[in-house]
């Protein structure tokens, strides 16, 4: 008995129920402890299922060493939370679905998983069934032949209450994300097994339907299309009863799963309806347990594979699943309080900010600028909605970052985005401000300070740590620059300055200028540089500095370089290959023969130490004879994770070289 997984159970509604019974039938799983926000309710439980240990706080449960895994059965918008400080706490999870509310919620609870080398799974319970295992052999064996089309829905009628956990906007309500979440799950499962894959993503996803007084969905259809034409029909409820069924059409024939979702509960056989040439097979499944017993044994059957996961629901499973919800929300208009911009909450983490133990950032100074700067520098304009940009930026200041870069014509959003995160995470005097403006065809001293002004009021700040001209106009001597910059920094709006996109004749000129009156000059430049060379600048009056020239220059100098697309926009990232011309701009701006030869050098390189090739280009822009500063514009935790993964690599003067072509 005591060889079986110690299981917790995190809160004690409907489903905790469920899955307590479940598990007295599992046979690798015992229920040792429960925890609800309140110990009556814990108590409760306990009494009703046989369990002694009942705490009155979720954290006890996590605190508890007898609890080896724990089963996450709050409503949605809690699951982030406490996903990850089980992670933290060194408890494997199986967390119900939907695992979060969003992607960035999901992004953040896998990254605290492989963090903490802990087990997860999100409960997609029907995925445990063998009844899915059977689905995929038949359509691997092409019973149907070529699957084009899938049709699956689940609904139920709930009425309409505002208080119930599924129609409340504060509690992540509506079917999109209830039950919905099955039917993309299984859709993205088939057409994936269709194209001799684990899963696939939609191309294309479209939705409507109908949103209550509270903002969810009370129903709710989507549509997506799939690599190779293959389509799928889904529809969601929680206000309608639906048929509940998924069926499949294919070149030869169609098959239908009367009871996809909830199949064999209290155990007993299932069926998967077969109709091909010319006739109709029953194809029946014994289940062998009851559905969330065989979901507690899968996850003991995988909990030391860790990340790897369970091939029941991967990680990459959940986090496609979770983009899909996302698109299909969109597409239905259903955006819930605390992701908007105005009433976002600080979330999912509710402690201060704090870089990590194990953080590896390194740091250099700018004259003028009171804080380190960190090498790394977090781009804003990549990022989407306020989830994702808490969860990126997060994590970013938890790994050390602390400096972020802006821009008057990234535009009003991204700019009072990055503000709100600010104000709201309370973090002004730990982080770094870079902001531009002034850019061409504004590229005047009134504009800047007009531009100026404006991005101030849209950041919600009353100044910047280093404000940068965002391009260079020649016919205005650089000295009328100077001097209205050294008015701001006068004014405490202005720490440091600088140029972006600035010649070094031009920077030259602005700081003898600035010498000969007495004046602060530039602190800094900020020109792209990158181990490619930029063929052609992706936007008007942009400037490179990684020729030898200009390398020699900053190298004698010790001008600081804050190098943007320092990953030479996706290069290095796997998408650059002579012979695929799909990505326009990347052919247009990094394709070119020595271009190649040090992606190959670095590919090699990379090879040889047992890095990322990504990380070798980035270490080739931090290892400069000269300070550098790195923007980069990660869109998701893995990017970040990967990036940061550069700042351990040393690359001598030789390795710079021959990356480099000059050896
Ligand atoms: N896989 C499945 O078959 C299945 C079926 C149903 C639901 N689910 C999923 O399971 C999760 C829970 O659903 P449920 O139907 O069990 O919900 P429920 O009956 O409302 O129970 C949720 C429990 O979460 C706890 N909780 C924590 N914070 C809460 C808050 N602010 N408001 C309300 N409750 C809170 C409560 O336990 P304490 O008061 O004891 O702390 C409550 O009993 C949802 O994510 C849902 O999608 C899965």
């Amino acid at each position: 008995m005591s060889s079986r997984l110690p299981w917790g159970i995190l809160g004690t509604g409907n489903i905790a129920k469920a899955f307590a019974k479940g598990l007295a039938s599992s046979k690798t799983g015992r229920l040792v402890a429960v925890a609800s926000r309140s110990k009556e309710k814990a108590d409760q439980f306990g009494a009703e299922f046989g369990v002694k240990r009942c705490h009155g706080s979720y954290e006890a449960l996590l605190a508890d060493k007898d609890v080896q895994a724990v089963y996450i059965a709050t409503p949605h918008p809690m699951h982030a939370e406490w996903a990850i400080k089980a992670a933290e706490a060194g408890k494997h999870i199986l967390c119900e679905k939907p695992i979060g509310i969003n992607h960035a919620e999901a992004m953040a609870i896998v990254e605290a998983a492989r963090r903490n080398d802990v087990f997860l799974m999100e409960a997609f319970m029907y995925r445990c069934h063998p009844q899915i295992r059977k689905l995929v052999e038949l359509l691997r064996a092409k019973a149907i032949g070529e699957v084009r089309l899938i049709r699956a829905s689940f609904g139920f009628n709930a009425g309409f209450n505002p208080e119930s956990r599924l129609f409340k906007n504060a509690l992540g309500g509506g079917g999109i994300l209830d039950v919905g979440c099955y039917t993309t799950s299984l859709a993205r499962l088939v057409a994936g097994v269709a194209q001799g894959k684990d899963f696939a993503e939609p191309i294309d996803v479209r939705g409507m339907g109908h949103r209550c007084e509270t903002g969810v969905d009370g129903w709710a259809i989507g549509e997506l299309r799939f690599p190779g034409d293959l389509v799928a029909q889904i529809a969601t409820a929680i206000q309608l009863t639906m048929d509940n069924q998924v069926r499949i059409f294919g070149t030869d024939g169609s098959l239908v799963i009367p009871d996809p979702w909830i199949p064999n509960r209290d155990g007993g056989s299932s069926k998967i309806i077969l109709q091909a040439k010319g006739k109709t097979d029953e194809v029946v499944v014994e289940a062998g347990a009851p559905l969330y017993a065989l979901e507690a044994d899968t996850v003991a059957a995988h909990i030391d594979k860790r990340q790897a996961a369970s091939p029941a629901m991967t990680w990459d499973d959940t986090l496609g699943n979770m983009r899909t919800l996302d698109r299909w929300r969109e597409a239905v208009g259903v955006v819930y309080d605390s992701e908007k911009f105005e009433t976002c909450s600080a979330w999912i983490q509710t402690r201060p900010l704090a870089p990590r133990k194990d953080r590896t950032m390194k740091y250099g100074r700018l004259e003028g600028v009171t804080m380190p700067v960190s090498r790394l520098v977090m781009g804003v304009d990549n990022i989407t909605t306020m989830p994702h940009i808490f969860v990126m930026f997060d994590d970013f200041v938890e790994r050390g970052g602390n400096t972020f870069d802006t821009a008057y014509v990234y535009g009003a959003a991204c700019e009072k985005a990055l503000g709100q995160w600010v104000k709201k995470r309370g973090v002004r005097d730990q982080v770094v401000i870079l902001d531009k403006g002034a850019h061409t065809p504004y590229c005047t001293p009134e504009d800047m300070t007009r531009q100026f002004t404006e991005s101030l009021e849209r950041l919600q700040m009353d100044y910047v740590d280093i404000y940068m001209m965002h391009r260079d106009n020649p016919e205005v001597p650089a000295g009328e620059f100077v001097d209205v910059l050294n008015e701001h920094v006068k004014a405490g709006r202005i720490r440091a300055f600088g140029g972006s996109n600035w010649t070094a004749e031009r920077t030259d000129a602005a700081n003898a200028y600035a010498k000969q009156k007495g004046l602060k000059g530039f602190a800094a430049v900020s020109n792209n540089f990158s181990l490619a060379r930029l063929v052609e600048p992706p936007w008007g009056g942009c400037i490179a500095s990684s020729d030898a020239k200009s390398r020699a220059g900053h190298t004698k100098t010790q001008m600081p370089l804050m190098a943007w697309s320092s990953q030479a926009r996706g290069f290095f990232a796997g998408r650059a290959d002579p012979k695929d011309r799909s990505d326009k701009e990347l052919v247009r701006c990094w394709y070119s023969d020595d271009n190649f030869q040090r992606l190959e050098r670095a590919q090699q390189m990379a090879k040889k130490r047992g890095v990322l090739l990504i990380q070798i280009a980035l270490a080739y822009v931090l290892c400069q004879p000269f300070p550098t500063y790195a923007l980069i514009g990660p869109r998701s935790l893995s990017e970040m994770r990967t990036s940061f993964g550069a700042l351990d690599i040393d690359l001598g003067p030789e390795d710079l070289a021959w990356l480099n072509l000059e050896r």
